[in-house]
Parts: structure tokens; sequence; C-alpha cells
């Protein structure tokens, strides 16, 4: 029996909601496979921590991460306390702080589930945008000066290394390689940012001569919107820097139908610190408690975790599962159903303990 060490940091708003019902689709596969164990440890940490203590999270946090086989991740965000502490304080520590850069996104519309784009059905969209997740436009590097007075200035400094570009898009030229249609599109902003961006089309075109068989393409970002709305069949693996590919990762998700089932894993390919996975969506306060919130983009990258903890099966099991629940119509209403999170968890389950492959 294989053992896993899961952190499970439910955090803020939805987060909760999603990751108890994550929780329960992963004990079903457990169960169904009997070949691994997930041992999980809940942390209390978010804006509730901070409110009492000051802290998102203790200042060992990090250190008592560490030694967990992967991390499973809510949401962080509160209508009360600033944005940028929330994140800076949880979720870009872990991510930084682990390395975890290559930040995965795929998104594909699921049977049963209506794209907004008119006659775009399963099949039509079918994508995996790589976000570099380590430097760019959230290195975290700037300032602010004379605050509060007229001539105030704040900085906000882009940072774009040789070793960061190279592996992100050495990371994304390999997944576009393992993917059937064998193609890539690189996003870029190398027409107004002449520096950074110059250097990163230059070092994709560089690591593209490892990937011969790699078919790939650039695409300034503005340019990216339309062609994902317009063409979102002739894409298929996408790179984008740490600030494009978070915005290109919602129009995605909610053009294969709501921000409820986008997934996102946050890894370290070179396996030196545990991974993160955690639904794209934030803690989405206008549903918080409702007991309404889509479970699948958790349940997805539940499954991102299986398949990086080595466990491919279960993680297939678990996304047939979810293919045949919103495949027969059993929907949160973010994605026009009226089902709950807790009976579309429970179908799910009830599926994962049926299924037979
Ligand atoms: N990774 C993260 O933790 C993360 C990501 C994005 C935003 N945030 C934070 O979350 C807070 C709210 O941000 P926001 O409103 O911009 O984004 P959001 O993702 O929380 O919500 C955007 C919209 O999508 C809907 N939505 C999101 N997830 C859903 C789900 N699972 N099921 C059904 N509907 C869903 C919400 O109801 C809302 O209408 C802010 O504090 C923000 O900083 C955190």
């Amino acid at each position: 029996m294989q053992h896993y060490k899961i952190a499970a940091i439910p955090a803020d708003g939805i987060g909760p909601e999603v990751i108890a019902a994550g929780l329960q689709a992963l004990e079903a596969l457990e169960r169904r496979e009997g070949t691994f164990k997930l041992d999980v440890t809940m942390f209390d940490w978010g804006s509730d921590h901070y409110k009492k203590h000051g802290v998102m999270m203790p200042a060992d946090g990090p250190d008592r991460l560490k030694g967990f086989d992967a991390i499973f991740f809510g949401a962080v965000g509160a209508p009360d306390v600033p944005d940028h502490i929330t994140l800076w304080g949880l979720r870009l520590p872990i991510c930084q702080g682990f390395d975890q850069y290559a930040n995965v996104r795929p998104t594909k519309v699921l049977p049963g589930i209506a794209s907004p784009l008119a006659g775009v059905g399963p099949g039509d969209l079918d994508w995996v945008i790589v976000r570099e997740n380590s430097e760019g436009e959230y290195s975290g590097i700037g300032g602010r000066a004379h605050r509060g007075h007229p001539e105030e200035v704040g900085t906000e400094v882009a940072i774009f290394t040789r070793t960061g570009v190279t592996r992100i898009m050495r990371y994304a030229f390999k997944l576009a390689q393992s993917r059937p249609r064998k193609l890539l599109t690189v996003v870029t902003k190398s027409n107004a940012q002449r520096h950074g961006m110059v250097m990163w089309d230059e070092i994709a075109a560089e690591v593209a001569q490892e990937f011969p068989d790699v078919t790939w393409d650039k695409m300034l970002v503005d340019a990216m919107t339309a062609r994902m709305t317009l063409k979102p069949r002739s894409l298929d693996t996408i790179v984008a820097t740490n600030l494009h590919a978070d915005i290109l990762s919602d129009l995605a998700g909610a053009l294969a139908g709501s921000l409820g089932v986008a997934p996102t894993a946050n890894i370290d390919p070179e396996r030196r610190y545990p991974s993160m996975f955690e639904p794209i969506h934030g803690s989405a306060f206008d549903i918080t408690g409702k007991g309404i919130a889509n479970p699948v983009a958790t349940f997805w990258t539940a499954a991102q975790m299986l398949a990086h903890l080595g466990e491919a099966a279960a993680a297939a099991r678990l996304m047939q599962a979810v293919e045949a629940v919103t495949g027969a119509g059993i929907l949160t209403p973010d994605v026009g159903g009226k089902a709950t999170t807790q009976e579309v968890t429970d179908v799910v389950c009830e599926a994962i303990r049926r299924s037979n492959i």
C-alpha cells in the first residue's frame, strides 16, 4: 500500500466547501483503488488566521509543508482584508518558496457543459496553458516612494531571467510534445515590451530547436484573446508569462463554461519540494456559504495531484467519473444546473464506486 502525505489548506470563502468535496472524492478513490492511502493533514491558514494572529500562516509555515508529498489548496481572499496581503501572505510564498515554476492549467469543454461560444463543444476547445510561475510580472520587485504626496511613485518590475524563461519553455515544449497534436503557441508582447519579452521570444526559438517534432507559433497577448474566442480549435498547448497566463486562463475557464471547472497545478518539475494543486477560482464571496460552489475544478486538480503522485489510473477514474456526471446534466448553477456542491460530489463518488475501468 502506497502512502502519500497531503497538506490540505482550504483557506477562504468557498475554499473550504470545494476542498471538502475534493477530499470526499479522494476518499472514494482510495477505497475503489485499494492500492494507496492519503494521509491528510488540515491547516487552518488564511484570512481568519490573519485576523486572529496578524499573519496568513505562521512564520514556519513553509517549513511545516516541506515534508508533504503534495499540497491541496482551496482559495484565498476575504472582503475585509486587502488582496495583496492575502495573496502574498499565503499562496505566493508557497509557490515561490517551493520554486513551483510551472503552473499547468488544462481547460476543455466537458460533456454536458455549454461553452458561451456558438458551435463549440467537447473536443473543440481542449487546451493546456503553461504559466511561468516564479518571476515575470509577479517577481515582487518594486516599491513606493513619496507615499501620500502628490508626487507619489509606484514601480512594479517584471523580471525575466535566462534560467527562468528557458526552463518554462522547455517544460511547455515537452508537454506539447506529449499531447497528440504536438502544437505550442508562445504568447508574448515583444512589440511593446522590447527587453524581457524580446529575450522571451529568442529563448523560445532556441528551445524549439530541441523539439523539431513540435509545431509552434508566436502570438501577441492582445491578439491571443481574439484567437481564443474566434478560433479555439487552432490552439492546443500555450505558454505565457505569469501575468499573461493569469489573465488568459480566466478567459479560458469562462470559454469552457465557468471558472468553477478550471483547475491548476503549481509544479516543481524537479520534485525538490511538494507541488500545490488548486482550482483556478478565488474565494467567490458572492456564493460563499450557499452550498452551490462548483466542485469540478477541485476534482480536476485532485486528478492532477494523483497523476503527479504517480497514481495515473486513479486520476483517469476520477476524470471519467466527473465527465460522466457533467454529461448526465448533474450541474451546479454556474453551469446552468440546479444541483448543490454536495449533490454533485455524492454522484461523482457513486460514479467512482461503480466505475469499471
Ligand atoms: N488562487 C486564489 O486563491 C485566488 C484566485 C483568484 C481570486 N482570488 C481572490 O478571491 C477573491 C474574489 O475574487 P474574484 O471575485 O475576482 O474571483 P472569483 O474566482 O472568486 O469569482 C469570480 C466569479 O466566478 C464565480 N465562481 C468562482 N468559482 C466558482 C465556483 N467554484 N463555482 C461557481 N462559481 C464560481 C464567482 O461566484 C464569481 O462570480 C478576491 O479576494 C481575490 O483576490 C484568489
